[in-house]
């Protein structure tokens, strides 16, 4: 009882705190259409509606841009890990995976528009990813970043889900996922918790790669659940 009302007290908080942190995200862009509205006021009707509305238009763009530097100095703060773990939903151990989610969803509404690019690539490694060189993240959908290691010249397909945590009955699991270089992820691919997938693997679109697999290197898997297609050449 006691930990469903700590639970349900910090998730307060943490809307709420959502409600603040997109709020001072917005002081650039309302600055900018303030600024508008002033520099405009006495200019013709069409003219003054087409600056106010690119205003509005860079405005929302520099929420989003203010809003991952933002997240990301948290997450330059928190340092955000989590070590391997099967525990109880009401556990400390939960209550911690889920403020790092939390922290995470501050920033997700907006990588989603901005991936793939250097801006969301910084984003993930300042919640703890590791992403080698020349590695394409175009998904929006890897979830606890800092227990995610990619490696050079992989590509993250879009939608393609990459997540180190589970929800299973009474437990939440949690484990690393780990790609290898020259990999591809493809587009709505699903890669769960405790996954290492080798140098140069290929996961076919929309194939669901079940927890704790080994996806040996050069190999193509496919389907639901995953299996392979494709052995090494
Ligand atoms: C898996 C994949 C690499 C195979 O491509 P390929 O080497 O050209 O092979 P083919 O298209 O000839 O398919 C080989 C076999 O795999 C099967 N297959 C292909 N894609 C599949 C998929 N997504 N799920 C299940 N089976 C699949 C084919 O039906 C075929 O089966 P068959 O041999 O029984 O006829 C490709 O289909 C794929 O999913 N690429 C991902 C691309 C992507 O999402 N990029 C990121 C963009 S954001």
């Amino acid at each position: 009882m006691l930990w469903k009302i700590t639970q349900n007290v910090l998730t307060t908080i943490g809307i709420l705190y959502t409600g603040i942190h997109w709020g001072l995200a917005c002081v650039p862009g309302a600055l900018l259409v303030l600024y508008v509205f002033e520099i405009t006021s006495s200019s013709i009707l069409l003219y003054r509606a087409g600056l106010i509305g690119i205003s509005f238009g860079l405005g929302y763009v520099m929420w989003m841009l203010a809003t991952i530097l933002l997240t990301s100095v948290l997450g330059f703060i928190f340092k955000p890990s989590m070590a391997p773990a099967r525990v109880a939903f009401l556990s400390m151990t939960s209550i911690r995976w889920g403020f790092l989610s939390c922290l995470d969803r501050l920033a997700k509404p907006c990588v989603h528009h901005i991936v793939p690019s250097w801006i969301t690539d910084f984003y993930y490694r300042a919640m703890g990813c590791k992403i080698g060189k020349g590695t394409f993240v175009i998904s929006d959908r890897i979830n606890d970043p800092y227990m995610v290691t990619i490696g050079s010249d992989s590509i993250i397909g879009s939608k393609a889900i990459i997540t180190a945590h589970l929800a299973e009955k009474d437990n939440l699991v949690l484990s690393p996922v780990i790609i290898g270089d020259n990999c591809l992820i493809g587009l709505g691919a699903q890669i769960n918790p405790g996954c290492v997938i080798g140098d140069g693997a290929v996961i076919a679109s929309r194939a669901i790669v079940p927890k704790y697999t080994n996806v040996p290197a050069g190999e193509t898997w496919a389907g639901i659940p995953a299996k392979q297609i494709k052995k090494k050449k």
